[in-house]
């Protein structure tokens, strides 16, 4: 079990081999203050590889301010972060709402379909990117993922590797996971699982191919 989300990215990079030729595009959705899996990811790919780029996307704009703030500060060319939704507005209605479930006071069906439907309404969401992700990786809400994999799949290829946050598999009364609702549309090859402790506020991830 991986106690530190900082632990959980090393571990997790440390069983994927980075080309080492071409420069590496990363994908993030779900920036947050910028503060956490961001600094995570770039500190790793600065030991490892000189030419790379995290495009990271955060779509509230409350946590895009902060997490600008904290990237304006490092001065940091490599690291962009975009104030968009990452996924096609249609497929929230198609592939997000319809997977929802109530559990507990911050997983009920009411909070997300309310926050949803204002993202329906009011969010800017990302229209093409210009590049192949090498690596994405996907630390949104739950319920979420899937939109965001159905956009992912129209720029990635067999390569690219996806990073996806699993926390439903960490509720104690756990009906099914991300991986099980990303099942019910993609086909996920080399699936590799990775436990977090949820106590330590570290969620489970899993990687995988399309
Ligand atoms: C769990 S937080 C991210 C935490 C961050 N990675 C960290 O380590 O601190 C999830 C964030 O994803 C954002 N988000 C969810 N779905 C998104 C999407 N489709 N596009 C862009 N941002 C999204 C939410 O606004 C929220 O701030």
């Amino acid at each position: 079990m991986i106690k530190n989300m900082e632990y959980m990215m090393e571990n997790i990079f440390s069983n994927i081999n980075l080309p080492l030729n071409k420069q590496v595009n990363i994908l993030e959705v779900g920036t947050g203050n910028g503060d956490g899996t961001t600094v995570y990811m770039n500190n790793i790919l600065k030991r490892n590889i000189f030419d790379y780029r995290i495009h990271s996307y955060e779509g509230i704009g409350e946590c895009y301010k902060q997490a600008t703030s904290f990237w304006h500060a490092q001065n940091d060319p490599k690291i962009k972060i975009i104030n968009k939704f990452f996924c096609d507005k249609e497929d929230i209605e198609q592939m997000v709402l319809p997977n929802i479930f109530g559990q507990g006071n911050i997983m009920t069906k009411e909070h997300y379909t309310e926050k949803y439907k204002k993202i329906l309404e009011t969010g800017i969401f990302e229209g093409d990117i210009d590049y192949t992700p090498d690596i994405i990786l996907i630390d949104s809400w739950r319920f979420g993922h899937a939109a965001i994999v159905n956009k992912c799949k129209k720029y990635c290829d067999e390569n690219t590797i996806f990073i996806v946050e699993d926390d439903l598999r960490a509720q104690r009364r756990r009906v099914y996971g991300e991986e099980e609702i990303l099942k019910r549309y993609f086909y996920l090859k080399n699936i590799k699982r990775f436990k977090g402790d949820l106590y330590d506020g570290t969620w489970n991830f899993f990687t995988f191919n399309l």
